[in-house]
């Protein structure tokens, strides 16, 4: 149904003078625009409108209202004011010539910084970068990228967004990247960076920052980029990018254009410092791009990744798997190649699915050993295999491990299937919720960029019209966002410029509503709505129960500007009109760790009972769907912008009680108290390589045991921590750390890759340290997953680290390192490839 009038009501006139809407009729015409608050005494219902349910506001109001009731005023007792738009069934898609981003007013701002600052920079008309290809631009952009003295401590505070018109590049000197970029191509007329062959093995882009480590290379995104190194020669170890980063990064419609039958590599892993290699980082999604030729894709070496949406076609090896813990494969495409991933040295490999892919021309889907422990585990979760192709060959004889497809429906599983039984290559079944499922394959969505929408179609929230809104990191901007959210719904693309946006206020995002921002734009809670830990208030809330229909987020990141101890940062209310039409984009949560917030400041001492900071990061209730790609819920384990170490005790990370159908494809959660995520009664859950990491003040001679500084609240499904009591773990400060993972009388789950890791545990010295467990093979902390009454669940590739407990089931302890090796350099770390429960259906084909 198209919306004909949205309205919200304001409880009094303080904003702006009320403006009387004086018309011939008794009646509003519908097409009548009012941008301003109106006073209600001069609205009349349309009797054409006169089927909707009507409100009769000389009863008095104190609604907002759903676009689809109509309001009589025709006799009103209590003025009311409100911002109303006129008809509007929008926003409405074009064909425009230029990207809206180009149009749009640039007036984002650096909130934190006191002097000039420009966020928005465009390579050629303010730096002058040659688009033409005939000489070199890679001075112009990286000056683009540096300008401003954006290297070093305080990286948040100093955001670019660097912008590519259309055109040929000549790339002479690596394009280097800074943490908190984003290089953005115009994705109407993608331009293409033509390696000049003098660049030898530099790779085009550089997109690891080497002023941070790898593990810190955050909020850092590459988009709409052609990358070609045709013009290097075929013997030589081209590689287009570099991309040695961590959580929060964007990789996303990047096309790699290398030589066939070359040596060239698409993507490498390597953080080079001072001579050492110190790993590709600690990544989450990197999504929906393509590589052509070459002699690898991606030369994947990495914590762990969750890889979506990419095609390779003659690469000889689309993904080469030098180290990753945690791979999750999904929806990728291969074509004209020998392996499609070779995993063989897996020595270096956890655990790897492969979801819903395909390969055709090729030699092999996956080339990998049968190590016989938790090593070099793989599932493969539907696979369409070409005639001609094996599906899994054997590194050690050539061997076929599996000859063909895998239907949806079956799962093929080589590694520990718990309890502790090695399987070299085993077919289950598999009950794939219907409510996740589009056609036969898991539903995915790509990140909106809007490009086919003019920009006429957008609200900048800061050149808006009769409303004020600062961004500065100062002023609240409650108020005001939401009435141009109320007004822009089904109407027009909110757009947040970069800023800090103070809310005091919680924000209600109504159906209908689209809203991007820039290098995360971020919207910041303050205040006493947020202060009650036994009645928290979201900050950010999307939909309200019973709410239906459209919300998406690109590009945010919503954040506490004080210790907030009753704030839910982001509540999901809002259910999805159609699958994934409630959708999160690489759009975070941060707790702490950046100069905009106290938390910054006030969380340094070791006793965390004054920095409860956040009460929950993430709550997607029940009545919500939302689908969530590349999301990382951070509160801080140090600051970003050279402040002190954080001890902040987050409540909790995610919890997620959704039971229509909701996907979380590449996240993390860390640091949080009492559990990174909780599945609590949720229903039809998928969850693609979800990554973790214990508080680091948590542990021995910690000032707190979990769930202190909180109390545990069953209500609200939290962990009681009553199994250190009783399993004879009492004392054992191990044991009073938040779970990595806590499932809850829940069904239809389907989990590809879990990354539960812990690294520090002892606080004994007054600071957070790794000296309980100095090594990959120490013990940390007690349990890594509790779980009670829950059925119909389809978990594969559990991988944890330096925790004795991988799974107690019901009270029981079903899962231990010990028993199923395999992971972190092949050390006492645990792998499971496949922890089936009560499926209701037959395990075994
Ligand atoms: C609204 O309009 C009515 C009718 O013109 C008038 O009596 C009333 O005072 C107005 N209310 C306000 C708050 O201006
Ligand atoms: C309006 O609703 C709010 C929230 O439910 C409530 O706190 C407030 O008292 C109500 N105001 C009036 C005038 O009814
Ligand atoms: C609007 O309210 C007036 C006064 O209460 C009433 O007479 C009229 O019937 C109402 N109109 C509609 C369409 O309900
Ligand atoms: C526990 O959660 C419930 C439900 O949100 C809430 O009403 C109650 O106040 C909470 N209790 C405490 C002690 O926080």
């Amino acid at each position: 149904m198209s919306v004909l009038l949205s309205f919200i009501a304001l409880l009094s006139f303080a904003a702006a003078a009320p403006q009387a809407v004086k018309t011939s009729s008794s009646f509003l015409p519908l097409s009548s625009s009012l941008t301003n608050p109106v006073n209600l005494s001069s609205i009349y219902v349309d009797q054409i409108q006169a089927q909707k349910p009507i409100i009769d506001i000389a009863q008095g109001l104190n609604i907002s209202i759903n676009p689809d009731i109509i309001l009589n005023s025709t006799s009103p007792t209590h003025p009311v004011s409100f911002i109303a738009q006129a008809s509007c069934n929008g926003p409405q898609p074009g064909s425009p010539s230029t990207f809206w981003r180009e149009q749009a007013a640039h007036n984002g701002i650096a909130a934190t910084l006191s002097g000039s600052f420009t966020v928005w920079r465009n390579v050629v008309s303010d730096f002058g970068a040659d688009n033409s290809g005939s000489s070199d631009a890679s001075g112009a952009i990286n000056n683009a990228i540096s300008s401003g003295s954006r290297k070093g401590n305080g990286f948040t505070t100093r955001p670019a967004y660097v912008y590519v018109p259309g055109g040929t590049y000549k790339i002479s000197n690596s394009v280097n990247m800074l943490v908190n970029t984003f290089l953005v191509g115009d994705p109407l007329n993608m331009p293409t960076f033509v390696a000049d062959s003098s660049l030898g093995t530099n790779p085009v882009i550089q997109g690891f920052d080497s002023t941070q480590q790898s593990t810190t290379n955050f909020y850092t995104g590459i988009r709409n980029i052609k990358i070609q190194t045709t013009s290097i020669s075929t013997g030589t170890k081209a590689v287009g990018l570099n991309w040695a980063v961590s959580q929060a990064c964007s990789l996303f419609n990047v096309v790699f254009s290398m030589p066939d039958y070359s040596s060239h590599i698409g993507i490498t892993m390597t953080a080079v410092v001072n001579g050492n290699n110190e790993g590709g980082g600690s990544g989450t999604l990197i999504s929906d791009c393509s590589f052509i030729g070459g002699a690898i894709g991606i030369q994947l070496s990495n914590q762990q990744y969750n890889l979506k949406g990419l095609s390779f076609n003659g690469c000889s090896t689309g993904i080469y798997v030098d180290h990753v813990f945690v791979g999750t494969f999904q929806g990728l495409t291969f074509q004209n190649c020998n392996y499609g991933v070779d995993m063989s040295n897996s020595y270096n490999v956890g655990a790897v699915s492969l979801i819903d892919s395909s390969i055709s021309s090729c030699n092999a889907g996956v080339y990998t050993a049968v190590t016989g422990n938790g090593e070099g585990s793989l599932v493969i979760d539907n696979f369409n295999v070409g005639s001609g192709v094996t599906a899994v060959k054997s590194s050690k004889d050539g061997s076929a491990l599996l000859s063909g497809s895998v239907a949806a429906g079956s799962t093929w599983v080589m590694g520990n299937e718990n309890p502790q039984n090695f399987q070299s290559g085993k077919m289950y079944q598999i009950n794939r919720p219907a409510a996740l499922l589009s056609g036969d394959k898991y539903y995915t969505k790509q990140q909106p960029q809007y490009e086919n929408y003019d920009v006429s179609q957008f609200v900048n929230v800061k050149s808006a019209s009769g409303y004020t809104v600062y961004g500065d990191n100062q002023h609240d901007d409650s108020d005001a966002i939401n009435a141009l959210l109320a007004a822009n719904a089904n109407c027009k693309i909110t757009y947040f410029p970069q800023g800090i946006y103070k809310v005091a206020k919680t924000i209600y995002v109504p159906p209908g509503s689209r809203i991007v921002g820039d290098v995360l734009s971020v919207i910041s809670g303050i205040g006493s709505n947020f202060y009650n830990p036994n009645n928290p208030q979201p900050i950010v809330q999307v939909g309200r129960p019973g709410d239906v229909g459209v919300a998406e987020f690109t590009d945010m990141l919503f954040s506490v500007a004080d210790v907030l101890q009753g704030a839910t940062i982001l509540e999901v209310n809002m259910a999805a009109s159609s699958p994934g039409s409630v959708s999160f984009h690489n759009t975070h949560v941060r707790v702490g760790g950046t100069a905009d917030t106290k938390v910054n400041t006030n969380c340094a001492p070791a006793d965390t009972s004054d920095c409860k900071a956040a009460h929950t990061m993430l709550h997607i209730t029940s009545s919500s769907s939302p689908y969530i790609e590349n999301m990382w819920g951070w509160t801080a384990d140090h600051s970003l912008d050279g402040g002190p170490n954080q001890n902040i005790a987050t409540g909790r990370g995610a919890l997620i009680e959704s039971t229509k159908g909701a996907w979380l494809v590449g996240t993390a959660f860390e640091h949080n108290t009492l559990y990174q995520y909780n599945l609590n009664n949720a229903q039809n859950v998928y969850i693609g390589m979800q990554q973790t990491e214990t508080a680091y003040w948590q542990g021995i001679g910690s000032p707190e045991q979990a769930p202190s500084p909180w109390a545990s609240n069953t209500s609200i499904g939290d962990p009681t921590f009553s199994n250190c009591a009783s399993s004879g773990d009492s004392g054992n400060s191990q044991c009073y750390m938040g779970f990595h993972q806590q499932i809850s009388s829940s069904s239809n789950l389907v989990i590809h890759g879990s990354a539960f890791w812990v690294f520090f545990n002892d606080m004994t010295d007054g600071s957070y340290s790794n000296a309980g467990c100095p090594n990959h093979n120490n013990i940390c902390q007690e349990n890594a997953v509790i779980m009670t009454d829950t059925t119909s669940l389809f978990w594969y590739n559990l991988l944890t680290k330096s925790t004795t407990n991988m799974v107690r089931d019901n009270g029981v302890v079903t899962a231990m390192q010990v028993n199923n090796p395999g992971g972190w350099e092949g050390s006492v770390p645990g792998v499971i490839a496949a922890y089936l429960k009560d499926s209701g259906i037959a395990n075994e084909q």
